[in-house]
């Protein structure tokens, strides 16, 4: 198969674009994420990667607390905009409406089907562009509607998506169930 050589670029395909809350200077402040991830499950590590000018790192580090908020399709228009509008110019507590958890300063997004309030555990500085914060996940929200059998159900969830060149999409159709189908594998002679 031919391939094309694209350079070191990160083509990680989908990405989910999800909203870290903070408080900075006492009020709700949130950003659009797309870099971010899980690290581990117990204890529940999670982390975002963000320029070091955002608005937001001043928040993380003043209280040591932030969140994330997965954003449904529903809420595209939001997270674009506070992905394109800094604190630094306008004031954003007032798009989503917010509630807090234990921690008291990670503001969460009452719109979004899912918060985790997260304890900040480490900075990681490469002296690069960005700055990724750990965070610790201290509770996890999900809106009742969107569980199925007390569980987050992720059509009901429906979140959004982001591609690198710029779009957002919603999930697509299932197409296998995980840790299972390839019990089904044969290699190519056939055999099992
Ligand atoms: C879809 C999308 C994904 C983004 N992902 C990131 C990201 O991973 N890291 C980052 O630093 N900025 C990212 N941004 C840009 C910030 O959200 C944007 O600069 C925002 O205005 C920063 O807000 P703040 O200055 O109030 O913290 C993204 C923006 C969009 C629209």
């Amino acid at each position: 198969m031919a391939k094309k050589k694209m350079g070191p670029r990160h083509f990680m395909y989908p990405q989910p674009a999800i909203i870290a809350g903070t408080n900075v200077d006492g009020k709700p402040n949130f950003m659009t994420v797309a870099w971010t991830g899980v690290m581990q499950h117990s204890p529940a590590l999670i982390y975002i990667s963000i320029r070091r000018e955002r608005y937001t790192r001043a928040g993380i580090e003043a209280n040591g607390t932030f969140s994330v908020n997965i954003p449904s399709t529903r809420q595209v228009v939001e997270t674009d905009y506070v992905g394109i509008n800094s604190g630094h110019k306008v004031d954003k507590s007032k798009v989503f409406n917010t509630f807090y958890g234990s921690l008291e300063t990670a503001p969460m997004i009452e719109e979004c089907p899912v918060n985790m309030e997260c304890k900040l555990i480490k900075a990681i500085d490469f002296e690069g562009t960005h700055i990724v914060f750990v965070g610790e996940v201290v509770e996890t929200f999900v809106s009742e509607e969107c569980l199925t059998d007390g569980a987050p159900d992720v059509e009901k969830i429906d979140p959004l998506i982001f591609s690198t060149e710029g779009r957002y999409w919603g999930i697509g159709r299932m197409v296998a169930k995980a840790f299972n189908v390839g019990k089904g594998y044969e290699n190519k002679d056939g055999d099992k």
